[in-house]
């Protein structure tokens, strides 16, 4: 797995494929899915003729949703959690990899993640190809769809750490108890899969439909994380666990596909402000595929802690990942590869 250390772990999600709106890019009136920037004009005239695409905007166009303070004496805000800085083979290290079930707990959060996704990827016409084989034509994957995909995942994978920082801080209030470090965590999960949501909505602007899918999702995913959560938090950290699995496959393929010239668009196109503020992306290394490891490196943290966390007895271990111990040399909650290894941790490289 990946050897990212962060002292504030990072943390995932379903991706999801797009849907399609009626009308041709110059008139740019999206019905469903993502307006994509100006760039991806080209590939959006190719589509056309095809049932499902996304809508265009020109950049200038694209909605600023999430504009910079507006009150005239504050020139930023700051945030408490800034980001780790990863190096790049950092980064090219993380793989695709599969922990595989042990339990049945581990069962129910696996198969639960299966039927998530098979759901998805057949509602919005997505398919994985087999390892080592390439999509079939009419799954073959484009900028726009790509990133229809990522809008839905990250704006999904933005709920289980706030669901599980939230019942925990709450659960400490009221037995009036030490969290042991697991609430910073699990929220500052949940406000770095929203600045992959942000950086995002820098790139695409999403249309009606998009927007309601997004809010049915959250609506259900929220309700039902929040009272799964409440039944079993270990099978929940497990799921997102998995989750998050998926998120390092799709965020590993899309790179693949760029690497192999299947999304020209992206090719030249730079990572926005926010991102190369957020992750400090160095001079050189500010592209889409440089933006797209730097993603891929946080849910393969967020994998790595959850499936950590799913391993933890809940109500008393802390958070390894915060918890400095008196005498190390006694044994403790771990966390990272090692732990993992021992817990059945085993690498997949089937990309
Ligand atoms: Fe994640
Ligand atoms: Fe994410």
């Amino acid at each position: 797995m990946n050897s990212i250390t962060a002292t504030a772990p990072i943390r995932a999600a379903i991706p999801m494929s797009c849907l399609h709106f009626s009308g041709g890019y110059s008139r740019a009136v999206a019905t469903t899915g993502l307006r994509c920037s100006g760039s991806l004009l080209a590939t959006t005239r190719q589509q056309k003729t095809t049932k499902r695409f996304i809508s265009n905007t020109p950049q200038p166009k694209i909605k600023e949703y999430f504009p910079p303070p507006t009150a005239p004496h504050v020139k930023e805000v700051e945030t408490a959690w800034v980001h780790p800085v990863y190096s790049e083979e950092q980064m090219n290290r993380i793989t695709v990899a599969h922990r595989d079930a042990k339990d049945w707990a581990d069962w129910v959060a696996l198969g639960s993640v299966r039927v998530l996704r098979w759901g998805m990827d057949l509602v919005t016409g997505y398919r994985h190809p087999a390892p080592g084989k390439e999509h079939e034509a009419k799954f073959q994957m484009t900028e726009q769809k790509w990133m229809t995909r990522f809008v839905f995942l990250e704006s999904v994978a933005g709920v289980p750490g706030m669901v599980g920082g939230m019942l925990r801080h709450l659960r400490s209030l009221r037995r009036m108890k030490r969290d042991n470090g697991w609430i910073e965590t699990l929220l500052e999960e949940a406000y770095n899969e929203r600045m992959h949501l942000l950086t995002f909505l820098k790139l695409a602007e999403p249309g009606w439909f998009m927007r309601l899918m997004v809010l049915g999702a959250q609506g259900v995913f929220f309700n039902g994380f929040f009272i799964a959560y409440l039944l079993s938090p270990r099978i929940c950290h497990r799921f997102v666990g998995y989750l998050e699995e998926e998120a390092v496959l799709t965020y590993t393929r899309a790179i693949k596909d760029l690497e192999r010239g299947k999304l020209p668009a992206w090719e030249t196109k730079g990572a926005p402000e926010i991102a190369v503020q957020y992750w400090q992306m160095p001079e050189g290394q500010r592209k889409m595929r440089d933006l797209l490891l730097y993603i891929r490196a946080d849910e393969a943290k967020h994998r790595e802690v959850n499936h950590t966390l799913g391993n933890l007895n809940q109500g008393v271990d802390p958070n390894p990942y915060a918890a400095k111990y008196k005498d190390p040399t006694k044994p403790h909650p771990s966390k990272g590869i090692d732990h993992l290894k021992e817990k059945g941790w085993e690498r997949e490289d089937v990309i």
